[in-house]
């Protein structure tokens, strides 16, 4: 039937060179849309790359900073922070999470002085305090979502406190985002948004990452009985409209590109901004790639344009300075 329609349309009619492409294209990347993930030692003396993530760096608090004012140079002005926490301060309840004056309530609180403008995500989750890196308190072989929940509140609290513009429980436990709201206006930290990892997937594509924070489980239990089943889509919007009945500002999909389905639904679904995280074995399978020369670079926007075509508002990714750095105007 719409073979019938031609030569009358012609789709090619709009593709015939850039600047026509560029005026009808429905989706365009802006560096205001980037969020850089940045790991942060609180003991190494010099910043160390990550093995699996070439180009990703574990820093110190003195190579943080100067990192920092190089993305806000570039025109990313938005970091998600993560602290690789020395082994002597984890135990088995993540207790140094709750110390408000914690190494990272510290550093957040320098960098919000050094930098206003900038603005700082960062995890509410037990994972870096833990030695077993579970993002919650272990009982009876099992993480225990209420017993972590009351730990959830007050690391909630000294973030927002500490000067965290955004806190994002990335915990998946239950309930968590209606404790955490109630805290927060109880507290009167009433402009502290909420970025929910809403749908956050039990994934295997965070291998990287846990190299780079520390957070290796050395215990049997898996993170299947918190993180959502890879099976499951239908679950991802029940997720994402109890955190927005419970409070949250934005909702997080987690990983990026296998998951473009979910940011889909939860973006037709609901009327909240989405954001997606390209997370480190996403960057780690594109990197070793392009190192390798199986792929160019330009597979770098391809995947960021996949994810905003998805419905996403803005993408946590290890490639937002390396897209400031190497795009003017990305289209
Ligand atoms: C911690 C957390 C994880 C990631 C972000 N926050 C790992 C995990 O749940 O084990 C993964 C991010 C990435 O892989 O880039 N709760």
């Amino acid at each position: 039937m719409l073979n019938n329609l031609f030569p009358k349309v012609r789709p090619r009619r709009l593709r015939k060179n850039k600047t026509i492409r560029d005026l009808v294209s429905e989706t365009k990347l802006f560096k205001s849309k980037l969020i850089q993930p940045l790991f942060v030692s609180d003991s190494n003396s010099q910043k160390i790359e990550i093995e699996a993530m070439p180009g990703q760096y574990v820093h110190t608090k003195e190579t943080l900073f100067k990192e920092v004012d190089e993305l806000l140079n570039l025109g990313i002005k938005t970091i998600a922070l993560f602290p690789n926490i020395s082994k002597n301060l984890k135990d088995s309840n993540g207790t140094e999470a709750l110390n408000p004056e914690n190494f990272l309530c510290g550093l957040v609180s320098e960098l919000k002085n050094k930098f206003p403008e900038l603005i700082l995500i960062t995890d509410v989750a037990l994972d870096p305090y833990t030695d077993s890196g579970h993002d919650g308190i272990i009982i009876g072989g099992e993480v225990d979502n209420d017993e972590t929940l009351k730990s959830l509140e007050s690391m909630s609290l000294n973030l927002a406190h500490s000067g965290s513009d955004i806190i994002a429980p990335s915990d998946m436990m239950d309930g968590r985002v209606g404790i955490i709201r109630k805290a927060l206006e109880a507290e009167n930290l009433k402009n502290t948004i909420i970025l929910s990892y809403s749908a956050k997937y039990a994934s295997n594509f965070y291998g990287p990452f846990r190299d780079a924070v520390g957070s290796k489980q050395t215990q049997g239990i898996s993170k299947d009985s918190y993180q959502m089943d890879k099976r499951n889509l239908e679950e991802a919007l029940k997720e994402a409209r109890l955190d927005l009945n419970e409070g949250a500002d934005i909702l997080m999909v987690k990983p990026g590109m296998p998951y473009l389905d979910v940011i889909r639904e939860i973006s037709s679904n609901t009327d909240a901004p989405i954001f997606a995280y390209q997370v480190s074995g996403e960057y780690s399978m594109l990197q070793l790639g392009i190192d390798k020369k199986i792929f160019k670079h330009n597979v770098i926007p391809e995947t960021l344009i996949s994810l905003f075509r998805a419905g996403s508002s803005s993408v946590i990714t290890y490639y937002a300075k390396w897209v400031a750095e190497n795009y003017d105007d990305i289209s």
